[in-house]
């Protein structure tokens, strides 16, 4: 008789997770301490780019969120209408629990209920017509982060 040997899977424990830098962070002069905070999480950085961001990829990016009133703000946000027609810094970061870490780091969706010490908290704002400019993305559930890692990275641009 064989005996079957059970290894872990380490691969089910790792996941993925879409971080977006929006174009304040550029503009702010901030992407530095960004990427820092995120990285000090811990996890591994696998994509890393610079993106012009085009109404159409702004509009597949936030396609949850169509409905909402804010939606066309959060479409200009993203395109950097507000802060110098700054490009947004795409990244992936992976590891175990890669969304709910890159969560923590970035804090809460409205900055000022952030806590103070989240780059959200330390960073964000919120405008007088009542946009979160809140600084970063961070995908919200696995699926959602392999939906949007597609839709902003070619497979040859991700570490293996
Ligand atoms: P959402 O996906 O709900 O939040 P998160 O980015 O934390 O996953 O919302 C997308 C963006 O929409 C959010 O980053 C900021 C903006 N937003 C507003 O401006 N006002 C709001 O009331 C909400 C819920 C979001």
């Amino acid at each position: 008789m064989s005996l079957t040997v059970l290894k872990p899977d380490t691969r089910s424990c790792s996941e993925s997770a879409l971080v977006l830098i929006k174009p304040d962070g550029m503009h702010k002069g901030i992407v530095g301490e960004v990427i820092g905070a995120f990285s000090a999480g811990g996890l591994k950085l696998i994509g890393l780019k610079l993106v012009k961001v085009s109404g159409a990829l702004a509009r597949a990016h936030y396609r949850h969120l169509a409905t909402k009133k804010f939606f066309k703000e959060i479409v200009s946000y993203l395109m950097g209408d507000l802060h110098g027609k700054n490009p947004v810094v795409a990244m992936v970061y992976t590891g175990k629990d890669a969304v709910a870490a890159c969560r923590r780091i970035a804090g809460s969706t409205n900055p000022e209920e952030a806590d103070p010490k989240s780059v959200r908290g330390k960073f964000g704002r919120v405008t007088t017509k009542g946009v979160f400019e809140n600084l970063v993305h961070v995908s919200s559930d696995t699926k959602e982060a392999r939906r949007e890692i597609t839709l902003w990275f070619k497979k040859s641009e991700l570490l293996a």
